[in-house]
């Protein structure tokens, strides 16, 4: 038995970054990438002082119950909405998260995502795919929505959303935001961004896109209501969280065509996916990836790793999100 320290991996990383790990802790990884059931985890956080987790590993007091000699939960993601910190706080263990290493990276695939939307991208290659394609046509052939020139409606104006508004500036488009608490004006100015209510944002917006993070408060902040606000020609992003959506009041709404489309990195129950929503054309799917570049998944490990060192060598890690402990 080796005195380094013990450590949990709780999915696969990259292999090289494990192999730095077992330098110094003793690391029950999790190479095979099988989600762990909530007994696994409560039973692997036993016994360590550290642990790397991802949206998938809910840390409550349940899974904290056995987890004595724990100083550190570090999520690689910089939603943490998997994370109870009340209790982490109560249990007396460190949270952390992974921001800024992915803004640009999930900003950019936000306005990807956007575009793919908007001109009926992936639905247009199914399309082809199908042998559907026997002419070139002025009018039957799939005819999207432009970006330049229109609105774009940002709810949750955090870093990843002031990245999406920079990006939309180049294309022309007029934004407009809304979220918990306006930003101070410097920052407006820098995005080219103007304070509206969610309703006004809703009713004006030709694209909506959602970066806000998942809270109680904010489950379903767009269901049928807010849907029936928005314009018959509109699109809707979300790069946020499933839940923040109802999917199948959304479902039920592309199907009638009460918006033009839709654009979904993220589900309620994923990897399930609403199955009205795989039935439909006009919705765009992908696989919560938002951040997917190696070179960005590499950054937010290595900056969990960074996080988890701190912890056990008794420095404060660079994001820490309850500092209570931190001071206690
Ligand atoms: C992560 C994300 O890949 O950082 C986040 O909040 O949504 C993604 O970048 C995912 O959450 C990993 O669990």
């Amino acid at each position: 038995m080796s005195n380094k320290p013990r450590i949990l991996v709780a999915r696969a990383i990259f292999p090289d970054l494990l192999a730095k790990l077992e330098e110094s802790y003793e690391v029950r990884s999790n190479q095979a990438d099988a989600i762990l059931s909530p007994e696994e985890l409560q039973h692997e956080l036993s016994g360590v002082v550290g642990a790397l987790v991802a949206g998938s590993e809910r840390i409550d007091a349940n899974a904290l119950a056995k987890a004595k000699d724990l100083k550190i939960v570090a999520n690689i993601s910089v939603g943490y909405n998997n994370f109870d910190v009340p209790a982490i706080t109560a249990a007396g263990v460190m949270a952390t998260n992974t921001p800024d290493v992915l803004t640009n990276t999930t900003a950019d695939f936000g306005f990807a995502l956007l575009m793919a939307t908007a001109r009926r991208i992936t639905e247009s290659e199914h399309w082809i795919r199908a042998g559907k394609w026997d002419k070139w046509s002025i009018v039957n052939n799939p005819l999207g929505m432009d970006l330049h020139n229109t609105t774009l409606g940002i709810i949750g104006m955090g870093r990843i959303g002031q990245g999406i508004a920079k990006r939309a500036l180049g294309f022309g488009m007029n934004v407009i935001y809304h979220n918990r608490s306006r930003l101070p004006e410097a920052d407006e100015k820098a995005c080219g961004a103007r304070y509206v209510s969610k309703e006004e944002l809703l009713k004006t917006a030709d694209h909506v896109v959602l970066v806000l993070p998942y809270t109680s408060e904010n489950h379903h902040t767009i269901g049928a209501k807010e849907i029936a606000l928005m314009k018959p020609t509109a699109t809707l992003v979300n790069i946020a969280r499933g839940g923040i959506v109802d999917d199948a009041a959304l479902a039920q709404a592309l199907k009638e065509k009460k918006i033009f489309a839709a654009g979904l990195d993220v589900f309620e129950g994923e990897p399930q996916v609403h199955p009205e929503l795989l039935k439909l054309q006009n919705v765009v799917l992908a696989p919560h990836i938002a951040s997917a570049t190696e070179k960005t998944r590499r950054a937010m490990v290595e900056l969990a790793m960074e996080n988890l060192r701190a912890a056990i060598d008794g420095r404060k890690p660079p994001s820490l999100i309850n500092a209570e402990v931190w001071k206690a």
